[in-house]
């Protein structure tokens, strides 16, 4: 895998619905030498924001750290709301295992403050990485239209550009769960890249690849073996693939490893009506027969491909402790 010149590490807002994905996403984040947690802020998604905020309590029990853990939003700025996927990450999120509850407890900010408040403490530092419904980043957003000005980037799991969706055939989980909120952040004048199934489905990792990481017998490998067993085999068994599908890391790995995937340039748009309710779509820059809805939207990114067997080598090595600072 060829090196790119480091970057300057991102200090991040993880902004999470945890869910399967988000524990090794979360692991990742935890391990990277180019990547420290500033905070964390809890959605609903996989899970009610509840208990997507005990989820997260537990996992930094589980990792050892010390990070501030803000509660988010419970519902979508609008519409119906969609089902918990209890059939995909068990009915408490992390494949029904029962992992003992933590002692900690959340931050007395709920999450849309901590997230104006930490952006606004040190401007153009951090970078938010959403990888559940957007709808925390979208109520900050509108709150404080400012910190559009103060992040260094945005970097999301969410979206089907190219490909079809996974809660209908057009829309993504997490897009699907807020289409508001999800155009409204692809609109707004930050830096924002998308990293949708389009590269996520091809993000595999399978049940002997977890058996190497868990070989290390700690704590959080212990964790992954039993969480993510029932993970995989709703992917075997739905998706026809060995292993499961580490959505929610790629939106990690883009930062600290940008040679990974292939970015293209787009206005990016979310239907919010009809029965394509929760597709996101992309436009080229400048493209002549678009209209004035669509030449008036900021300039994005969206991942049109990956390099799966390089992102597997990333996540394996970091959880490992096998990667370079
Ligand atoms: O569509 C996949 C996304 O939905 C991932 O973030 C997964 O955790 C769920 O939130
Ligand atoms: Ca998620």
């Amino acid at each position: 895998m060829n090196q790119q010149p480091k970057q300057q590490p991102h200090k991040i807002i993880f902004d999470t619905d945890p869910g399967v994905d988000d524990a090794m996403a979360f692991f990742f984040a935890d391990a990277h030498p180019q990547l420290q947690i500033v905070g964390i802020t809890t959605i609903f998604g996989n899970v009610a924001v509840e208990q997507s905020t005990a989820n997260t309590l537990r996992l930094v029990d589980i990792a050892g750290g010390d990070y501030p853990v803000a509660a988010g939003l419970g519902k979508a700025l609008a519409g119906e709301p969609r089902p918990y996927p209890h059939w995909v990450h068990g009915k408490d999120g992390f494949g029904d295992i029962n992992w003992p509850a933590s002692n900690r407890s959340p931050d007395q900010r709920p999450a849309v403050d901590f997230i104006i408040e930490t952006l606004k403490a040190s401007p153009g530092e951090i970078t938010l990485v959403p990888v559940g419904p957007l709808t925390n980043i979208a109520a900050a957003l509108a709150r404080a239209p400012e910190i559009a000005e103060l992040v260094r980037e945005v970097s999301i799991m969410g979206g089907a550009i190219n490909c079809p969706g996974n809660v209908t055939p057009l829309a993504e989980a997490n897009v699907a769960n807020d289409p508001e909120a999800a155009d409204a952040v692809l609109g707004a004048g930050w830096k924002a890249s998308l990293i949708g199934l389009d590269v996520t489905m091809k993000a595999v990792i399978s049940s002997q690849d977890i058996a190497r990481i868990t070989g290390s017998g700690s704590e959080k490998a212990k964790f992954l073996a039993a969480a993510a067993a029932p993970y995989i085999d709703f992917y075997r068994n739905n998706a026809g693939v060995d292993g499961c599908c580490m959505h929610d890391v790629c939106a990690l790995a883009r930062l600290v490893a940008p040679e990974i995937f292939t970015m293209e340039e787009a206005a990016i748009r979310v239907a919010c009506e009809g029965f394509s309710r929760g597709k996101s779509a992309a436009m080229p820059p400048g493209h002549p027969a678009a209209d004035e809805s669509w030449q008036s939207r900021p300039v994005q990114s969206y991942a049109r491909a990956i390099d799966n067997t390089a992102m597997l080598e990333l996540f394996i090595e970091t959880l490992s402790g096998q990667t370079q600072p």
